[in-house]
């Protein structure tokens, strides 16, 4: 894998090891096995503590990117506006939870804090673009128009 070129630019020992995930997930989007195995070689220490250590920052990913990334606003202006009911109708469209990508690989969906544009909460963003001021209603016909991939994004 193309992670070897750039694993001796770190010096070979454990504490290179979040760096080298980071850098990693930079790389391929997410932390394929095969990085992680190479990583546990290069630095000399079992593949259970790089798992550890990964599993344990909420920041690394396990599997690739949707091709559309939804992130819904979860910070206090779109909390008080209904954050809540927006993820559920998102979750139930799609029938997966934050955090995860549908089978087919076209949807990523992330919690995040605040997007900036708390004015419109509640909000989501799909790749570049924010949608705000939503509802449970107008989110589900936005989630199937991006399902079959009519949305402009
Ligand atoms: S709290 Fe959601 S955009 Fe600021």
């Amino acid at each position: 894998m193309e992670n070897r070129r750039y694993l001796s630019e770190y010096h070979p020992e454990p504490s290179s090891l979040i760096p080298l995930l980071q850098r990693t997930q930079e790389r391929f989007g997410y932390l394929p096995r095969e990085a992680l195995e190479e990583i546990a070689n290069y630095l000399r220490i079992p593949l259970s503590r790089v798992y550890g250590v990964a599993t344990f920052y909420a920041q690394f990913r396990f599997e690739p990117l949707g091709k559309y990334i939804v992130k819904i606003c979860h910070g206090t202006a779109c909390h008080v506006n209904g954050a809540i009911t927006i993820a559920q109708a998102i979750t139930e469209e799609l029938g997966i939870e934050e955090g995860q990508t549908t089978e087919d690989g076209l949807i990523t969906l992330e919690r995040v804090a605040c997007l900036g544009c708390c004015s419109l909460a509640p909000v989501v963003m799909i790749n570049d673009k924010v949608f705000g001021k939503l509802t449970p209603d107008k989110v589900r016909k936005l989630i199937k128009k991006l399902r079959e991939e009519k949305l402009d994004v």
